[in-house]
């Protein structure tokens, strides 16, 4: 934490400066006034965390000077000092919003107590309401842009089932494409938005671990079942539960959420009785689940339970009207968050978003508008900003970073999935195999990569 800056406000010269002694030995920045006109001037010019204020000045009230602090900054702190025995006037402060007073004559290490503990409230007050306003909606980043046909079909539908109080949905889309986003939307607009929405990834918990994770176990279940451990479809219970990647949920263990689609019951593990629960599933993939069940890897029962709603999210490049859109709100936020002032994207760099296919979807953009907003210290965004995969379109057709693996010249043209898997191994390989990375810059979570990594049959 920065040193806190204290103003002593106190036309007792002596005293003022000893009190300022005082604090410059515990390490604050502290600047002194023995007037009100001068306390203005301080609090005008400098950002002060705390004031210690006398009533009696010589120029004005210390009430006078207490309310004009309020008006340049609620939030400053005030203590208050009074010769007079009497309280009233620091009654009346404290209704005016000072934090506290302190009667003269005082001990130094009782005017030191009182404001370390005022400027430890005040640091606690504000993680707290920083804490709620990340909370709150971890919004605006929690909200779905999107003004195409495609996107504005996407929320139309959401607002449909979210009327809808215990259809199933799945989701479709390509990484990054805001399955999860769709998730939350579902929720918050739906009836149970003041229940929890548990979410949980299949794809990232061990198989083994995936049941009771999901359905709980009762003790002595088995070996290591200690205790009665609720599921995650128990403490979703009235609100929402996300199944993301939901591919991934061995077939073994699929019969048991056909159930609790068909009968909102199930049994914990172990379990003897069925309990009754009222929960939306919403469940998102990234696959095409008709291709898992033609090739056995998933229930088609499940999926015809699933399938009631769908909502499929176009990729990024089928909806080119909504990237510049987009670019210009995470450059809006970035400017925010990096304290920038960046005004727009110049026509050149548009024409790089725009030309670029995104394999990482909107999640990609986000990045790649991040990684730009970084490195612009320009009023206006300019392809050297952008990565190296957007400006390889710049110059000819499509050239893409083919790894030197790539036999050249031979003319024969790429599949799309070639050049994916292609893509993939060159970046894995600059990342030196580092898979955090290698996705962070690809623009797709580390299950994403996993699971392109075993199509493509890239070691690793
Ligand atoms: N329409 C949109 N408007 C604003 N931000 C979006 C939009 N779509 C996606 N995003 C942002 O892109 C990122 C990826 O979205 P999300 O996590 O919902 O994708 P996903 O489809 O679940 O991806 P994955 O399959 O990799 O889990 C998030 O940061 C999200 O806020
Ligand atoms: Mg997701």
């Amino acid at each position: 934490m920065s040193k806190a800056n204290l103003l002593i406000v106190e036309d007792n010269v002596d005293l003022c400066e000893t009190l300022a002694d005082v604090f410059r030995k515990v390490d604050y920045n502290v600047q002194t006034a023995f007037s009100a006109r001068e306390a203005e001037k301080v609090l005008r010019r400098d950002l002060i965390d705390l004031v210690l204020l006398d009533l009696k000045l010589p120029d004005a009230s210390g009430l006078e000077v207490l309310t004009k602090i309020k008006e340049i900054d609620p939030d400053i702190l005030v203590i208050m000092i009074t010769a007079i025995t009497n309280a009233q006037p620091a009654v009346e402060a404290m209704k005016m919003g000072a934090y506290d007073y302190l009667m003269k004559p005082f001990e130094l290490d009782e005017v030191k107590l009182v404001v370390n503990k005022a400027l430890e409230t005040q640091t606690l007050k504000r993680e707290v309401s920083r804490y709620r306003r990340m909370q709150k909606g971890s919004y605006p980043d929690n909200e779905m842009y999107g003004e195409s046909p495609a996107m504005q079909e996407v929320k139309k539908l959401i607002k449909i089932v979210a009327e809808t109080p215990r259809t199933p949905v799945l989701i479709e889309g390509e990484s990054g494409t805001g399955k999860e986003l769709v998730a939350n939307a579902i929720h918050n607009w739906s009836a149970r938005a003041d229940k929890p929405l548990i979410k949980i990834n299949c794809a990232a918990i061990p198989e083994n671990l995936l049941e009771s994770e999901l359905f709980g176990h009762e003790k002595g279940a088995f070996t290591d079942a200690k205790h009665l451990k609720k599921g995650m479809f128990e403490m979703a219970n009235l609100g929402s539960i996300f199944l993301d990647e939901i591919s991934s949920m061995r077939l073994s263990l699929q019969p048991k959420l056909l159930r609790i689609l068909e009968t909102q019951t199930f049994r914990r593990i172990g379990g003897t009785s069925d309990i009754q629960i009222d929960v939306r599933v919403i469940a998102a993939s990234n696959q095409n689940l008709e291709e898992l069940v033609k090739a056995g890897e998933f229930r088609e029962d499940l999926l015809y339970r699933l399938k009631v709603m769908v909502i499929k999210l176009p990729p990024l490049r089928e909806r080119k009207e909504d990237i510049i859109p987009l670019a210009h709100i995470f450059l809006e936020r970035n400017n925010r968050e990096f304290n920038k002032n960046i005004q727009g994207i110049s026509d050149s760099a548009k024409e790089l978003l725009l030309k670029y296919q995104w394999p990482g979807n909107v999640r990609e953009l986000k990045n790649v508008m991040e990684r730009a907003a970084i490195l612009c210290q320009d009023t206006l965004l300019r392809p050297e900003h952008l990565p190296g995969e957007l400006r390889a379109h710049e110059s000819a057709v499509v050239t893409v970073s083919v790894p030197e693996e790539v036999p050249a010249g031979n003319g024969a043209p790429i599949s799309l999935a070639e050049m994916e898997k292609r893509h993939i191994q060159a970046t894995l390989k600059r990342c030196g195999g580092n898979k955090s990375r290698t996705a962070r810059e690809l623009g797709i979570s580390r299950s994403t990569l996993r699971e392109k990594m075993k199509l493509y049959k890239i070691p690793g």
